[in-house]
């Protein structure tokens, strides 16, 4: 027996150290190499790799990549982006390695952010799956059509932590929580670059995580604002979620648009060189955001030569549409002020990124038209669409078992969101061709041919002519309909009086979440509101569904509504998740990865939350609102289902343990309902007391359990002391002795209870 033990434990090291000697060959032989071509290139060659112009079909920013072509042709440009397909993607290319005299390979970036032709949720819907063998999947299945399609990059995963859903960009995000971003962050990255991480594969890209760092603290929620926080705030809360794809291995880092205490990142030479890459070992390139270098202008950092020389300084390596660096480093050079050590440096990441993709072995990457038709939107793809949307949906609230529908009633459906096809893929959605995705109403009609649905449409999106010319008109075209508001609500009401229940199918254009998209007012838009309120003095039972890309304030909505489900942007197969979720093929079982405000006034509302000196009572003099409670209306973690499960009290293997012993939770879950259903068991620690103060629930574990009507499952939650780590009074990352408590439950406000201690 110890024999066995022995003979696995050393050919457990045996294995690894031969493949850290594998590596070391290999990164020995990636640098005989590149300090080979470097010998040949000229400054002017070197900075050239450094320039990530736009060049194809969307913008985020002022159109200023101009002549591309031409530069290429000069071997002025590293990278570009924006551009896809086999055959453009090939011009491009050709021009690279037939025009240039070193024939060095372009890369080619794109934000695949949700799916590149297929398209899945928007992040923030995916994380509300709490399933990272699926977001894995989906990340894979991008970056298969993505290679297919000419990518070897993605501007992709998105893991800024975020707390005010004002911020349209937390569309893109995994929701509010430390933990379980950085499980997406990983998912994620190892979607991308393939499980081994072996970027040559031809399905494999380079992943890139953004926005470095703490975008998603921008101040009121105000896209591009300030953030001013402290080290201890970043350090446990927001810095965790990047890391974690860092230490998974990503290629790439894309640097943010935002200051971080006065430096704005893009020129923080703390933030991208001595943490990325001097603490946390990071070995890969960081591009800039979109002009990032040519906004430091405006941050007030200098005029075009200082802020290109400090942005490389800093740390980027890749100047993405500035022109900063071609324009102006080479002139630092020749004038002494700046040490052509840091462009060699950069140019030298740069080309790495492109030898581990085997660029230059096949720049083409084996891209053809056949590949491209076999692997974009197979069944395989669609397949796994309608899976992640369905398992993104989150039902809020579900009075009386109004749903799931049955199909023999009477229902009137109306909405702008009934017919709706523009908004499903959401934003961001890459390559994706909305008139591809199913509508609601079509899956309906294909699934259940019923002369008992009745269908108006009661309300365009917006009416406010405002706030549509706002929104990019690339994004969101929204047609008014011919008929007047008032005509329109009241074609639905006489619907609605006709038939059993009513769905209202309501929410936010995509393109009021998403880049350049915060909301003052985070509620559903007014003259919808005025639609549920008309639908609501029928007194028939409603149900609503809602399609947005961040959370709303839906106090009346909650109060006046019979159900409700949550299903954000839900990609190309959301028509058909939509109808399987509404009548029970599919049985709801997606949680909040984000809180859901009662009110803006609440903002920021976050679970983890401090308990403060004078925690909320009926007190007078303690911390709360005179108006509303502290409470959200929705809970990080929360999600019904059309069953019910109870879970039993928890049970402790020991109350006491000693740093580097386990602890094992369990508790007994039940199906108490009638229909089979999967629950998201979730696992909270408070630690009572430290030398620093402690959140009132930290996330440290979950576990998915699929359970038949009337069948009970035992949980065990096998904790280790490393669980019970936080950064001390010294920022020392320990734990400390004392008294934890440990919840379990079905979301973060509806746990079970027990005491523990760390000797
Ligand atoms: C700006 C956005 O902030 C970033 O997320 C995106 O990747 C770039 N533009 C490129 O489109």
């Amino acid at each position: 027996m110890k024999l066995s033990k022995i003979v696995i434990a050393s050919c457990l090291v045996l294995t690894g150290f031969g493949a850290s000697a594998q590596k070391a060959a290999r990164d020995a032989k990636m640098d005989a190499y590149i300090n080979k071509l470097m010998a040949k290139m000229t400054l002017d060659e070197k900075i050239g790799q450094l320039n990530l112009p736009s060049i194809g079909f969307d913008v985020t920013g002022p159109i200023l990549s101009q002549g591309v072509e031409g530069k290429i042709e000069k071997g002025m440009v590293g990278g570009v982006f924006n551009t896809y397909t086999p055959n453009a993607v090939r011009k491009l290319q050709e021009l690279a390695i037939k025009k240039t005299r070193l024939k060095i390979p372009l890369l080619f970036g794109y934000d695949v952010i949700h799916g590149h032709r297929t398209i899945f949720p928007i992040p923030l819907g995916l994380s509300a799956s709490w399933d990272m063998p699926l977001i894995q999947k989906t990340a894979r299945a991008a970056a298969d059509e993505a290679t297919a399609d000419g990518l070897n990059w993605v501007f992709s995963p998105m893991v800024d932590i975020a707390r005010d859903p004002r911020w349209g960009r937390v569309a893109e995000g995994g929701g509010e929580d430390t933990w379980l971003g950085s499980q997406i962050a990983r998912a994620m990255v190892k979607g991308y670059q393939g499980e081994k991480n072996d970027l040559r594969r031809e399905d494999a890209v380079l992943a890139c995580v953004k926005h470095f760092a703490l975008y998603g603290a921008a101040e009121a929620g105000r896209d591009y604002n300030t953030v001013d926080m402290s080290m201890r705030k970043m350090t446990e809360t927001y810095l965790p979620a990047y890391k974690a794809a860092v230490d998974a291995g990503v290629a790439t880092v894309m640097s943010s648009f935002n200051e971080i205490n006065g430096v704005p990142a893009a020129a923080n030479h703390w933030l991208l060189t001595d943490l990325l890459r001097n603490q946390w070992g990071f070995k890969g390139m960081v591009a800039t955001d979109y002009t990032a270098i040519m906004e430091l202008k405006n941050h007030g950092m200098g005029d075009d030569a200082q802020v290109a020389k400090l942005a490389l300084v800093a740390g980027n390596d890749m100047d993405m549409v500035s022109d900063l660096f071609i324009g102006e480093l080479k002139k630092l050079v020749q004038a002494k002020k700046l040490d052509v050590k840091y462009i060699d440096l950069a140019c030298r990441r740069v080309l790495e990124s492109k030898y581990k993709l085997g660029l230059f072995d096949d720049p083409y990457r084996n891209i053809s038209e056949d590949r491209a038709k076999n692997n974009i939107m197979n069944a395989e793809k669609l397949a796994l669409a309608k899976e992640a949307a369905e398992k993104s949906m989150v039902l809020l609230k579900n009075d009386n078992n109004t749903l799931p529908l049955q199909a023999g009633k009477k229902i009137a459906f109306v909405g702008p969101m009934v017919k709706n096809q523009r908004d499903l893929i959401g934003n961001w959605s890459g390559a994706g061709d909305w008139k591809k995705a199913t509508s609601f109403w079509d899956a309906l009609q294909a699934q259940y041919p019923s002369n008992k649905f009745t269908y108006a449409k009661g309300a365009n999106i917006l009416d406010d002519q405002a706030l549509i010319d706002k929104l990019n008109p690339h994004d969101a075209q929204i047609v008014l309909d011919s008929k007047s508001p008032a005509d329109m609500i009241k074609e639905a009401v006489e619907k609605a009086k006709d038939a059993d229940v009513v769905v209202a199918m309501l929410g936010e254009a995509f393109g009021m979440s998403g880049e350049a998209a915060s909301r003052s007012d985070i509620g559903l838009p007014v003259n919808q509101q005025n639609l549920l309120k008309a639908l609501r003095e029928t007194g028939k039972p409603i149900v609503l569904v809602l399609m947005n890309g961040r959370p709303l304030t839906l106090q009346w909505e909650h109060d006046n509504t019979a159900a409700i489900l949550e299903t954000w942007f839900p990609g190309t197969k959301a028509g058909d998740a939509i109808a399987d979720v509404l009548f029970g093929k599919y049985n709801p079982s997606g949680k909040l990865s984000m809180t859901f405000p009662r009110s803006v006034g609440q903002i920021p509302i976050y679970y983890n939350a401090k308990n403060t000196g004078r925690p909320v009572s009926d007190q007078k003099y303690t911390s709360k609102y005179l108006d509303i409670p502290n409470t959200p209306l929705y809970p990080f973690g929360h999600g019904l289902s059309y069953t019910t499960f109870g879970y039993s009290d928890i049970k402790l293997s020991k109350n006491t343990i000693r740093n580097g012993e386990r602890l094992q939770a369990s508790i007994t879950l039940s199906n108490t309902g009638k229909y089979d259903g999967e629950e998201t068991v979730q696992l909270y620690i408070r630690d009572m007391v430290g030398s620093v103060t402690r959140p009132v629930k930290e996330l440290k574990g979950f576990r998915k359990l699929f359970l038949k009507a009337g069948e009970s499952k035992t949980v065990t939650f096998n904790l280790s002391t490393d669980d019970l780590k936080f950064y001390d009074i010294n920022m020392k990352y320990t734990t400390e002795p004392g008294d934890f408590k440990l919840f379990i439950g079905t979301s973060s406000a509806d746990v079970k209870e027990a005491d523990f201690k760390l000797l």
